[in-house]
């Protein structure tokens, strides 16, 4: 068994984070938690692992400015759209996806393409900190298989899914029909269920079902992803929804019966507690309803909403709501791989509407019109985002039974590390460890996350070996 001491910050509740300074953390040879102390003192350590029966373990030892918080995760990517990324800042929604962004995933028809270029898109998430990524693929079968086979030999966690898309795309890049559509997601998850789970037995990367959105997808299509889901619901489903008005407009244009765009993916039995609804930026109040009561989640991807001129969700509203929400870094709408950059955009949109809103009339709720604070944003990029992906249970925060998906930041300026700790900070006085936070995630970049671990294993990071 590992033991990690030292300063865990553990995003369990929005206000509470500070609570796990100076932990012992034990970690099983699966990579799961089995327990937490915290609050421990140097000289106790071995006392408390002696009473917790502890005779063999690696006590792995922080040192000041370095601490351990959840793995990063990011509900909502797209994968074959890395290589476009910090393009397209000139376009809106709809001309964007046919100028920039359809024109390079069609390029993942070719399976040697996909081989050539996943590995180091894949590489860039981890190293970024992401320990579950939820992705888009082409709507190509073979290099989405591609796609599922890098992330698992790579160790991320992760959903993995192919577009669904039979209408309102190119000829050169749309799918012939429902039945083809369907046919290759069936192969698709056949294919994610064959891969090896692990010494574990959980399955680390796992099948999602990806109506690129209701434009692109006729009704029969809808009808038969609705049946699909309908007999397996471990199914998880990820969609965009909301996000830009042109698109909404032909939305609802082309499904007249239904009241709204949340409707419409609830009218195909497409709305439930694993879906995942990428911006959700101009939701109406029935909608917000709808979602709540479905418990799907929403993935809030601020830096695409800003590059593409997409708008401002408003999360606190949706937060007090109890609607779940998770970041998400949507590449290549946005600009970054980096759940850190989300994080900052996050705060920036919060802070916009916060401003907009009425001066000197504090919204009643806790959240909306307000500006998201330091434990908000550590908890929409990890317990937030474990939420929207159904997997509270399993990880995004650290407690008996959870997974070891982790990160140790470090904030030194050691061995060529970015140090974001130096004589300034002594002076200023902010070496605590909120300080080393705060700095971490407005400054901070991949030098600073030296380890990535996924179940306990480390996949990756500046530091490793
Ligand atoms: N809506 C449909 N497809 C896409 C996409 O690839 N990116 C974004 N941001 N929105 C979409
Ligand atoms: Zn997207």
């Amino acid at each position: 068994m590992q033991v990690f001491y030292g300063s865990v910050i553990n995003p369990e509740t929005l206000t509470s984070y500070k609570a796990s300074s100076n932990a012992l953390l034990a970690v099983n040879a699966q990579g799961i938690v089995e327990w937490i102390v915290h609050d421990v003192q140097d000289s106790l350590i071995q006392e408390t692992l002696l009473q917790k029966g502890c005779i063999e373990v690696e006590v792995i030892p922080l040192k000041d400015g370095q601490f351990i918080i959840p793995g990063f995760i990011d509900t909502h990517t797209h994968a074959p759209q890395l290589p476009n990324i910090g393009t397209g800042a000139q376009y809106e929604l709809l001309d964007w996806l046919e100028k920039i962004t359809f024109p390079m995933e069609a390029k993942f028809a070719d399976d040697k393409f996909a081989e050539a270029a996943y590995p180091e898109i894949v590489r860039r998430t981890i190293n970024a900190g992401t320990t579950t990524c939820c992705y888009y693929g082409s709507l190509h079968l073979g290099s989405t298989k591609v796609l599922a086979d890098i992330v698992h030999s790579l160790g991320q966690r992760a959903f993995v899914g192919k577009c669904n898309m039979d209408r309102n795309s190119p000829d050169y890049y749309r799918e012939d029909s429902p039945e083809t559509s369907l046919c290759d997601t069936q192969k698709l998850i056949a294919h994610i269920h064959s891969l090896d789970a692990g010494s574990s037995g959980i399955p680390l990367v796992r099948p999602i079902i990806t109506p690129r959105f209701a434009i692109s997808c006729s009704n029969p299509l809808l009808t038969q992803l609705g049946d699909l889901v309908s007999s397996d619901p471990s199914l998880h489903i990820q969609t965009h929804i909301s996000e830009n008005r042109s698109e909404i407009t032909f939305a609802k244009s082309l499904f007249p019966e239904c009241k709204s765009y949340a409707a419409v993916y609830d009218s195909f039995r497409l709305l439930r507690r694993n879906t995942i609804l990428a911006h959700a930026i101009h939701l109406e109040d029935e909608e917000m309803a709808l979602i709540k009561e479905r418990q799907a989640g929403i993935s809030h991807c601020p830096a695409s909403n800003f590059h593409l001129n997409s708008g401002i969700a408003p999360i606190g509203e949706y937060l007090d709501k109890g609607i779940k929400v998770g970041l998400g870094t949507d590449v290549s709408g946005g600009y970054s791989p980096s759940i850190l950059n989300a994080i900052r955009n996050a705060s920036i949109a919060s802070k916009i509407r916060a401003m907009q809103a009425n001066v000197g009339a504090k919204s009643s709720g806790q959240f909306k019109n307000n500006q998201l604070s330091i434990a908000s944003l550590l908890y929409l990029a990890t317990l937030g985002g474990a939420q929207v992906c159904d997997l509270e249970d399993h990880i995004g925060s650290f407690g008996p039974g959870k997974s070891f998906d982790a990160l140790v930041v470090d904030v030194r300026g050691v061995a060529g590390n970015h140090n974001l700790w130096g004589a300034d900070s002594e002076i200023a006085g902010t070496k605590s460890l909120d300080a080393m936070l705060e700095r971490f995630l407005f400054c901070g970049d991949e030098r600073n996350i030296s380890m990535v671990y996924v179940q306990g294993r480390c996949i990756g990071g500046a530091g490793r070996s």
